[in-house]
């Protein structure tokens, strides 16, 4: 059971604070903390914490963020040999603002995420992957390739096309399941308003299928997961739970079916698993921190 991600690794500065700020206010904040981040190292970490053999690709800068980062995600049991030091570029970054009630607002700048190429994925072998997985911090063009060349493999190829960006799309019919969450999908479907029925977000979701073998996941926040394939729909609610930080829920989501898909579980098993997951994440703060552990996940299910 292998999980191979390409994606972003950055360093998440968190500030606590009451309630965010507004364009022009200045708040205090009320704790400061580091924590590995990125949404391809929290899908890895979150795989990897699942039990699957987890790689990474990916790139950090020649600093001590870099370099520590990089030690952090081999703790957690991520192959990192496919992660290259560039000197002379930074490593990404994330600042992250949360607020009392778990919201919270993310600026990111690349660093040397954006200089990952297509080359440097040509260049891996990827026999054994059983599933691909991506988001869009990294460069599409390098995805595409990553996904042109696993297809000839047999691979399973996951794109979690987050943040949603105009390019994104064009990568969706290389793309077996397509995970979103709302806003993502009234984006990337052209719609003025979020869906939250299971009717509208199967219709929404329907719109951007390109074949018709592909499945598309929906993650509801607090609502649950609804997963739509051309002949049926169908909804996992959602898990109770006091949330304290929702940074990486989606991404814990994301790595944990991507770990369930690879031990070739059913997609409604591999959708529940991953929901229960992403209920435990939004428990503990940090993103990367806050995955769970299969056993624990597995215990939090039976309750
Ligand atoms: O999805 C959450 C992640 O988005 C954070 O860890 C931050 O680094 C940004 O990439």
């Amino acid at each position: 059971m292998t999980v191979f991600v390409l994606g972003s690794i950055n360093l998440d500065a968190v500030a606590r604070v009451d309630d965010l700020p507004r364009p022009g206010e200045t708040v205090a904040g009320t704790s400061l903390e580091l924590f590995l981040g990125g949404k391809g190292a929290n899908q890895a970490v979150a795989a990897a914490r699942m039990g699957a053999a987890t790689r990474l690709m990916g790139a950090v800068g020649g600093d001590d963020s870099g370099k520590s980062l990089k030690a952090s995600l081999a703790g957690y049991g991520v192959q990192v040999a496919d992660v290259l030091e560039l000197s002379g570029v930074p490593t990404g970054q994330a600042h992250v603002w949360v607020a009392n009630n778990a919201e919270n607002m993310i600026v990111v700048t690349a660093g040397a995420n954006a200089l990952v190429t297509p080359q440097q994925v040509g260049s891996t072998p990827l026999e054994g992957q059983r599933v691909l997985l991506c988001q869009l911090e990294t460069p599409a063009t390098a995805i595409e390739t990553l996904f042109r060349t696993g297809a000839a493999k047999g691979a399973l190829r996951v794109l979690n096309a987050a943040p949603a960006l105009p390019q994104g799309a064009a990568l969706f019919p290389l793309t077996d399941i397509l995970i979103l969450n709302q806003t993502e999908l009234a984006s990337y479907a052209k719609l003025d308003r979020e869906p939250v029925r299971l009717e509208d977000v199967s219709l929404a979701a329907r719109k951007l299928m390109s074949r018709p073998d592909q499945t598309i996941i929906v993650t509801l926040g607090s609502a649950g997961v609804a997963a739509v394939r051309r002949d049926e729909a169908f909804l996992v609610e959602g898990k109770k739970v006091k949330a304290v930080d929702t940074v990486g829920a989606g991404d814990c989501f994301c790595g944990s079916l991507a770990a369930a898909l690879a031990s070739s579980m059913d997609l409604r098993d591999a959708v529940e698993l991953a929901n229960g997951a992403a209920a435990l994440s939004v428990q503990k703060a940090g993103a990367a921190p806050s995955m769970p552990s299969r056993r624990e996940v597995e215990a939090f299910l039976e309750t």
